[in-house]
This record gives C-alpha cells, structure tokens and sequence, in this order.
C-alpha cells in the first residue's frame, strides 16, 4: 500500500531548535559513575578521569545540552558537598537510586568540565525539595560570579579562576513527586520564591525553568502558567513510553510480543498529543510562546535487564527504542514552536541509552544511530509537510504507519522517516512541491533489523547500525522509497 507525502519546499515554518536533541545524565545506577567518570587513577583510557572513548562517541552527535544532576537526585543533592578536594568529599546515600553510596566525587567541576569536553551546554537542575534558597542562590553564585565574593572566591580556591557561563537553570524537578510531592499551588509559590534569588551575574543571562506537569497532569501546567509563568523561560514535561504497568511490569526490554511492540508505538506518539493539550494551556497565558515547553525527560522505561540491580534502571536498546526515538522528534519538530528543549532519558546505562558500557568496553544502541542520523535537523528550517499514512493495524486498533519530517539546511533537503509496521513492507510517494531546479543527488540512510529484539551486544556491537539506503525511484520531483518494516533514516536531497 503506497502513502502520500507532500512537501512544501517554499513554506518554511520556523527553525528546529537543535536542543531537542538533548541529554540527561543523573547521578543513577553506571551513568555518571563508570558512565562518564572513572576517575583520574583510573587504568582506563581517560581525560582528567572522564571516559575518553564516551566522550568521542558522544561528540559525534553534536549534544546540544545535557541535564545534570537529576532527576529525582537533584533534589536531594547539596552542590556544596561535590566540590574542593575529592578525599575529603561526604559522602551520602543515593536514596533514590540502589540505596548506594555516593562519594561526591563528580560535581560541578567535573560536570563543567565534561560539557567543556562535549563542546554542550551545561544544564543544571536545583534542589528545591530538600534545599534551601540560600544554597541554589549560592550554586548559581558559584558558578557564574566572576568578581569578589565568598563563593567566587570558594571556586577560584577549588581551582577554578574563571567563572562558568551558564545557561539553562532548573528550579526543582519532579516537585509533584520525588521533589517533594507538592500541590501545584504550593510549588508555585516556591518556584516564586527561589527563581528570584537565582541571580544574573555579569553577562550571564539565566533561562529558568520551572518543574513542569507528570504527562497529563494538566492542572499542574494551568497553575504554574497562571502563578508563575511571566517568571520563567520554559516549563517542563516529563512523560515516558511504557509499554506495560509503570507499577505492576513495565514490558520486557528485550522480548516485546507482538502486542507490546503495538503498544510502545502508540503510547510513544501520545507525546504528540500531551504536547498539543499543554502547549494549548499555554497559549492561554503566552500566547507569544516566549515560554518554552521543555520535554527534559523522554524515552523507553522496560523493566531493568534481568539480574541487575533494579535501583539501576539499566536496559538493553533495540530497534524498538530506535523507532521510539524516531517518533518523538518528528513530533518536537511539529510543536517546535513551543518545544524549544528535550533530554532522552539517559545519556549511558541507564533507560533509553546512547550508550552501553562494560568496564573497558562501550557500545552504540540503535537509539544512538537515530541522534546521529537525525542531527541534520538541528537548527535546520522546518519545511511544512502533509502525510497520509496508511494505517497499521492490530487487534481491531490503528496507527500510522509512517511519520516523516523534513528540513533545509546549507542549500540541503533532509527528509527523515519511520516506518513502525513490525511485519510489512511499504512504499512511500513523496512529492518535493516548490522547487524549480532538479533535485540534485539523493542518498540516504536507514537502520532496520528482521526481529523485533534487534539489539547490539559488547560481544556482537555492529547488528544493528546504519546502512546505505536506495530503494528508492526518483521521476522529476517525486521520490518513491520503498521500507522494509520497522525501519528509520533519513534521505538528503541537493
Ligand atoms: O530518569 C529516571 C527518573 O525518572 C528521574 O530521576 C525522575 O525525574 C523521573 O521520575
């Protein structure tokens, strides 16, 4: 069955902002500890204790800001206890994640230095739950004072002479639940509250951002517009795919039935339409859309792999994740107007990964493929685009079988598809409207596997990955691809 795309090449709609390509890295399970930092004694391949090879791969998706602390550890972390010499750091429990130690010794110079390493941009989350507005004033101090004070001072004495330009600031996390299970009205007030005391030193101009609404609590996002939102810059969001219970089992990571495959796809572009009902509630108050609408955690959450620590939140990634990933930005990139950040939750070891480690060794998912093959878009033109899809369909319940979105950028047309059918083939028409020259050279990429589990493992790292993709026709400004099911890539026109 074929599908109707038309895209119009001369209506441009705005830019994709390339911070819907972020990251989240919380201090949770092997994501920062073995994730990133392995310290400086470490036998390890490694840059002042940060994972060289980690860092390498990263770069080559061109991360436009990572998350940092947390999560539901932000809430519970005290900046003051992760800086100064690391021996004589505290140590604390990670009550959230595993109950397990945490020794302090990545903190906000080693952060710093690892978005310095990334060439990314630092976003920070504050502890509104269990800290006081003295001690996020004082962090944002820390941080970004560059003249005479008791915490540029304390910094320039840990080492640091310069202070760091900030950009992005979070004002608590999850404030209806794990920070602090607050009421919307209550949190609010707090959000009043501790933003007026996180300062703009200098030249450093503050983008704050208040703890947003649990998926569909939408009286959550209607209360903070109303009470606070000429205060901040975004408002975030959180909701994850879960094809199961997030209580009672969430779905296996690596053995989805037919069902759970069905299902991940349609609770994956529900985003769509939670964006739509919060960004109208909005509206509402800021009609401008100057407030952004910051999706800051995103992504698969299966249950943890088996035989690991379950605090850890770490799972294997398939060609399922890959798909995930494929819908949702195609999905900010239609709200883009709104959607001005997302961070996948997270970056390595822990849910939807880029990355996997074992010790030394370190693999690629088929998420990572989609950062990489889709990073064309940041900061591209959005081109405006109509799709009729035909429908997938199981147990008498339909989808769209394709999403497809696509952008300009340096004189190029990327056009990046998914095809969520775990069983059939399609072709796709796609009409390239507007333009007058030929369409110039295509290629194209695409990541597919023939099993729904489709994975990469340290023994077998390359079975899902991108290949040349070209099967397709081109007749004067129509393009006819042909996809094999479950399938993701991108084509570049010009
Ligand atoms: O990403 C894992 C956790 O999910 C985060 O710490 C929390 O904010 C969310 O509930």
């Amino acid at each position: 069955m074929s599908q109707k795309v038309v895209i119009n090449t001369d209506i441009q709609k705005g830019t994709i902002n390339k911070n819907i390509y972020g990251h989240f890295a919380e201090h949770l399970g092997r994501c920062i500890y073995e994730g990133f930092w392995v310290g400086e004694d470490s036998s390890m391949d490694h840059t002042n204790g940060i994972r060289n090879d980690v860092v390498a791969a990263l770069k080559n998706l061109n991360i436009p800001v990572l998350r940092w602390p947390g999560g539901c550890f932000a809430d519970e972390y005290h900046w003051k206890d992760g800086v100064g010499p690391r021996e004589s750091r505290k140590r604390m429990v990670n009550t959230h994640w595993g109950g397990v130690v945490e020794n302090n010794h990545f903190g906000t110079h080693e952060f710093m230095m690892l978005c310095e390493m990334l060439e990314t941009e630092p976003y920070i989350c504050g502890n509104v739950g269990s800290g006081t507005v003295q001690e996020m004033s004082e962090w944002v101090e820390y941080m970004t004072f560059d003249g005479e004070s008791p915490m540029a001072n304390w910094r320039k004495e840990n080492g640091r002479e310069k202070s760091w330009e900030l950009k992005y600031f979070g004002v608590g996390n999850e404030n209806w639940g794990c920070g602090g299970n607050m009421r919307p009205e209550f949190y609010a007030d707090l959000y009043r509250q501790y933003q007026t005391y996180v300062r703009n030193y200098g030249e450093n101009k503050l983008y704050k951002i208040a703890g947003g609404a649990n998926v569909d609590d939408y009286r959550w996002t209607e209360t903070l517009m109303r009470e606070a939102g000429w205060l901040m810059d975004g408002l975030s969001l959180h909701y994850y795919t879960i094809p199961g219970d997030f209580f009672k089992g969430k779905g296996s990571a690596l053995d989805p039935s037919e069902k759970e495959w069905y299902i991940t796809m349609q609770k994956a572009l529900h985003m769509d339409e939670l964006i739509t009902k919060h960004s109208t509630i909005m509206d509402k108050y800021d009609p401008e859309k100057r407030v952004g609408l910051i999706i800051d955690e995103w992504g698969t959450w299966f249950d943890v792999e088996p035989g690991t620590n379950p605090g850890f939140l770490y799972q294997q990634n398939t060609i399922r994740d890959s798909l995930v990933a494929g819908l949702h930005f195609h999905i900010f990139h239609k709200h883009s107007e709104r959607v001005q950040m997302a961070n996948i939750a997270q970056t390595v070891n822990v849910l939807q990964a880029m990355i996997l480690t074992e010790g030394e060794k370190m693999i690629l998912t088929p998420t990572y493929h989609v950062f990489e093959m889709f990073k064309v878009h940041q900061d591209a033109v959005k081109l405006d685009i109509d799709v009729s899809s035909s429908l997938y369909e199981l147990n008498g319940e339909q989808l769209p079988s394709v999403s497809v979105s696509a952008s300009m950028k340096d004189g190029q047309i990327h056009v990046s598809f998914c095809h969520v059918d775990h069983q059939n083939s399609t072709s796709i028409q796609i009409d390239l409207r507007g333009i007058e020259k030929n369409l110039g050279e295509i290629t194209g990429r695409i990541l597919t596997a023939d099993q729904t589990n489709a994975h990469n493992t340290f023994e077998h790292p390359d079975q899902v990955k991108p290949v040349a993709y070209n099967d397709f026709t081109v007749s004067d400004h129509q393009i006819e691809l042909r996809l094999p099911p479950m399938s993701v890539g991108v084509l570049t026109i010009g």
